[in-house]
């Protein structure tokens, strides 16, 4: 997200509000005779199917493994082999990964491009932007915003990418997680003296616009204890509905766990279903702003 400039975002956000379901552009052609890579070697529900959604509403078609067992690489293949290869099947490579920055690397090498569907506790961008979306659409804006963001920010990947993308706005960041499992210094450099910023222990919900509750990444920890050490630590019930402000709403990129309480599912504060629906627009965007024929 690092690359994304006010302007990359808002851009992104206007043609998403085209693309949005309802508009007359769900029939676009635009991925029409383009051929999609989808290479997911770290498990997925939202993302890989709202990006199936997404090219399919546009025409495009989709291949590629999510079980790299049942790739070559399970009878040896390096990554690299297996890219050089599979860019010649495509027009552009959607990867998931559970190394740092391989979306970065394997950009390097490869001659289509490549789409960061996550990699591994560093970054989820395209997460990032459709939390954008999602917070414009609502609360009809960014700036001037109280967001929390709760729980795991030191492996949530779509924090970090997320926190690169609200610095580009003038929001009041409330960072809430237990010591340690605070903000990477990586990424508080990265905001430091662009947005103002608070870290706190105490789970303060009452004056926030957003609260954008996160899963404690059980897969990042070395050790079962380590997890259940921070297990449950922060979780919304419905009474807490009441502390809210009127507007408040209540974001969370699934899967959940037990953050957020299935009794708050039905309050008019839930919006993460919302918000989950909203990938396919915003992957939608994505896909046309990079593949789609500029004149459509
Ligand atoms: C997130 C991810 O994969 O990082 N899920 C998603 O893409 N919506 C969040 C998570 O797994 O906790």
């Amino acid at each position: 997200m690092e690359g994304f400039s006010r302007e990359d975002i808002l851009t992104v956000i206007k043609e998403s509000e085209k693309s949005d379901i309802g508009k007359k552009d769900l029939n676009s052609r635009a991925l029409e005779n383009k051929i999609v890579g989808e290479l997911f070697f770290e498990p997925s529900t939202r993302t890989k199917l709202s990006f199936e959604s997404a090219i399919k509403q546009l025409e495009g078609r989709v291949i590629g493994f999510s079980e790299a067992e049942n790739s070559s690489i399970a009878k040896g293949e390096t990554f690299e082999d297996t890219i050089r290869v599979i860019e010649n099947y495509c027009d552009l490579i959607i990867l998931r990964h559970p190394e740092k920055g391989k979306a970065e690397k394997t950009s390097e090498i490869s001659s289509v491009p490549i789409i960061n569907a996550g990699d591994g506790s560093n970054e989820h961008p395209t997460q990032a932007l459709l939390d954008l979306y999602s917070i414009k659409r609502f609360q009809n804006k960014i700036d001037g915003l109280k967001v929390g963001l709760v729980g795991d920010l030191k492996y949530g990947r779509t924090i970090h990418s997320l926190v690169l993308g609200l610095r580009n706005f003038d929001v009041d960041l409330r960072l809430i997680s237990p010591e340690e499992l605070g903000l990477p210094e990586r990424y508080k450099s990265k905001i430091d003296g662009k947005l103002s910023y608070q870290e706190t222990r105490d789970f303060n919900i009452e004056d926030l616009d957003v609260i954008y509750m996160t899963r404690i990444q059980k897969e990042r920890f070395t050790s079962p204890h380590e997890y259940n050490k921070f297990k449950g630590v922060y979780r919304l019930e419905k009474g807490d509905a009441e502390k809210m402000k009127d507007e408040t709403c209540i974001m969370h990129p699934l899967p959940r766990i037990d953050e957020i309480s299935k009794d708050l599912d039905s309050s008019k504060h839930a919006k993460y279903f919302e918000q989950a629906r909203n990938a396919v627009p915003v992957r939608k965007a994505i896909l046309k702003i990079i593949l789609g024929d500029q004149n459509e």
